[in-house]
């Protein structure tokens, strides 16, 4: 893909390793909620493009709804104080809820999500992640379905962004500053 300037892409996982993952958790999914009541809130933006691929791995009757969220501030680190910019849509109430989110960073947005969703009277809630970057946990958060555990490096693709660029691309990159 063409970069900005200055900048340079490096492929981190390709993206048939992502669909051969995905597969696999949407199995996983499949077999643990069966004859269960499941909806899968994705976490916008970064979570899009993995809902919609996972959804499409589950074969279940699932419902999905999105919530979307923002870090105050516009950098690349979380603050923990988290903005709600849009609720859910339905109610979770007896529903088994399996939050989706692209990577877990910190854990202080997934902690967050996490207890508003559990205060909603869900009759369970989990975390699938397609990304994982544990050595930087703040926060303890379950992370129940797991994609990749990756590096200590800031990634693009498959949905992440940097300055809402690069969701577009099929594989996950790290970014490489040139100048
Ligand atoms: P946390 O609250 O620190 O766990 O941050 C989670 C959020 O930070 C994710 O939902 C992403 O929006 C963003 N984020 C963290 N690391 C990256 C990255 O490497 N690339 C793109 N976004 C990231």
């Amino acid at each position: 893909m063409q970069t900005r300037a200055g900048e340079q892409l490096e492929v981190l996982i390709q993206a048939q390793d992502i669909r051969l993952r995905v597969e696999q958790l949407g199995a996983r999914i499949t077999y643990d909620y069966q004859d269960k009541d499941l909806i899968l809130i994705g976490i916008l933006k970064g979570s899009f493009v993995f809902v919609a691929d996972l959804a499409r791995a589950i074969d279940l009757p699932l419902a999905i709804d999105f919530m979307a969220v923002s870090s105050y501030g516009m950098s690349t680190q979380s603050s923990g104080v988290v903005r709600i910019i849009k609720d859910l849509d339905h109610s979770v109430e007896q529903k088994h809820v399996l939050v989706v989110e692209d990577i877990v960073d910190t854990g202080l947005t997934l902690n967050y999500i996490y207890g508003h969703v559990k205060s909603r009277g869900a009759a369970s809630v989990k975390i699938c992640a397609l990304l994982d970057k544990a050595s930087r946990r703040q926060v303890a958060v379950p992370v129940h379905y797991k994609g990749f555990e990756i590096p200590d490096e800031f990634v693009v693709g498959y949905g992440l962004d940097v300055e809402e660029r690069y969701r577009n691309l099929a594989d996950i990159c790290r970014v490489v500053h040139t100048s």
